[in-house]
């Protein structure tokens, strides 16, 4: 396994953990960190062992966005390539065929939540804030954070997160959908897990369906494409070992 100096990358019975490390900056991202994040989403992709992935921060953030001091110091060809990269890094986890939950510790904020909003859920712990608060450096997220928004909540709170620039408690986002659940902070590892493991159990074909019919980019095709990629899925699935034996021990279990 590669060793990182601003995450920490394990995996444990299938389940991987992506922990962002460098808590004395409340985990803001760097240009080290970025391709460090880069290079554990590309080894989970290819490890076919893993199931699940978590992404969580070390210390009292998740992440509070882009290195902002970097930014200071970065020239527009290095600050472009900031930009592709997390243009890259948020569509590895939406385009992964396992689901990724974002386990979120406290602040997630610009890029931080970008990185939540790419994921499949998002567990907050309740004393968590998140937020898109660019506005207040004179920028915008810049790395899908408000198309992302836009698919999850609709224009007006879309809108407003964008152009005041808050941070939200998470409870709040539980309210608009966004979060899945809000444990007590000393509960989140624990929920964070049973949920992993609930999803690790669900027949990997299926999840790897749903996936590929739900990326950003799938839900913008016209209405009747994506019916037609849907049928097509399900008659592939239906023919998939995996489905026929689930549909066989159903049909054993039910006819005695
Ligand atoms: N970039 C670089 N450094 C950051 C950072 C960021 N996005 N967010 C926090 N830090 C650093 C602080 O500079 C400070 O470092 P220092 O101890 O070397 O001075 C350390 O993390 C702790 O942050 P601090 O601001 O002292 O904590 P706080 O509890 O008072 O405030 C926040 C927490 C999250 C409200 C505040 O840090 C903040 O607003 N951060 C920027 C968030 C942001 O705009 N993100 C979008 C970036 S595009």
């Amino acid at each position: 396994m590669q060793s990182f100096e601003t995450i920490e990358y394990t995996v444990t019975a299938g389940i991987a953990t992506l922990t962002f490390n460098r808590p004395d900056q409340l985990n803001a991202m760097n240009r080290r960190m970025m391709d460090e994040i880069i290079a554990a989403l590309q080894a989970i992709i290819q490890d076919k062992h893993i199931d699940v992935a978590v992404i969580t921060g070390k210390g009292r953030a998740f992440m509070a966005g882009a290195d902002i001091k970097e930014y200071a110091a970065q020239t527009n060809d290095q600050f472009v390539r900031f930009q592709r990269q997390g243009r890259q890094l948020y569509s590895l986890i939406e385009t992964a065929e396992i689901p990724f939950i974002a386990a979120v510790n406290g602040y997630a904020l610009g890029g931080g939540f970008e990185i939540a909003l790419a994921c499949d859920f998002i567990v907050a712990a309740v004393s968590a804030s998140m937020g898109l608060p660019e506005i207040h450096l004179g920028l915008i997220p810049g790395g899908g954070g408000a198309q992302r928004l836009l698919q999850k909540v609709g224009v007006n709170r879309t809108k407003e997160m964008l152009l005041l620039g808050g941070s939200y408690p998470a409870a709040q986002l539980h309210h608009w959908g966004i979060v899945y659940d809000t444990p007590a902070g000393e509960d989140l590892p624990a929920t964070v897990l049973a949920l992993a493991q609930k999803l690790q159990r669900r027949p990997r074909i299926s999840t790897k369906a749903i996936k590929a019919m739900l990326t950003p980019a799938a839900i913008g095709l016209p209405f009747e494409t994506r019916l037609d990629q849907e049928g097509e899925a399900v008659i592939e699935l239906f023919n998939h070992p995996v489905a026929q034996d689930l549909i066989k021990k159903f049909t054993e279990k039910n006819s005695k």
